[in-house]
């Protein structure tokens, strides 16, 4: 048992898609509890940064571009193991392998337009929440 904190983010196609409350009301009622929220665009810079690790990727520019490409919204999300919780609630990172019921499954269709983003550990969670809220 462990209380965390995580960042999550509706992705550009959430938010082109008025999937804010959609997404925002899933973790509500899951029992997570809302610490910080926030609309930006990101910046090349920032988006680099925050998918560092997979700057070598063969996808890392489409990754970049689509990320960019519209406000997205921000979130600091708290509660018990509320990383994992976080990551069961988005569902499997190709929308076509993620179960109904997920945010993913439900919602989704292409890997590169998968709705939302969520920390996979706490390391990552304090360097993105750092990046996005710090
Ligand atoms: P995220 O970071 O967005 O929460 O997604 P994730 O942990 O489930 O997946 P990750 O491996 O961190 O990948 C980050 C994002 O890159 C895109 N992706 N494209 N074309 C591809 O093969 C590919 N693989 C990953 C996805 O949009 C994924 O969310
Ligand atoms: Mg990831």
């Amino acid at each position: 048992m462990a209380n965390e904190n995580t960042f999550v983010m509706v992705k550009p196609d959430g938010v082109r898609r008025s999937l804010v409350g959609e997404v925002v009301s899933r973790f509500e009622r899951k029992g997570l509890t809302l610490e910080k929220m926030r609309m930006l665009t990101i910046d090349e810079d920032l988006a680099g940064r925050h998918y560092a690790e997979h700057t070598e990727k063969p996808f890392f520019g489409d990754l970049v571009s689509f990320i960019t490409s519209g406000p997205v919204v921000a979130m600091e999300w708290s509660g018990e193991n509320a990383i994992a919780v976080s990551r069961t609630l988005m569902g499997a990172t190709n929308p076509s392998d993620a179960a109904p019921g997920t945010i993913r499954g439900d919602f989704g269709s292409i890997i590169t337009e998968n709705i939302v983003h969520g920390s996979d550990g706490v390391e990552s969670a304090a360097r993105e929440l750092g990046l996005f809220f710090g």
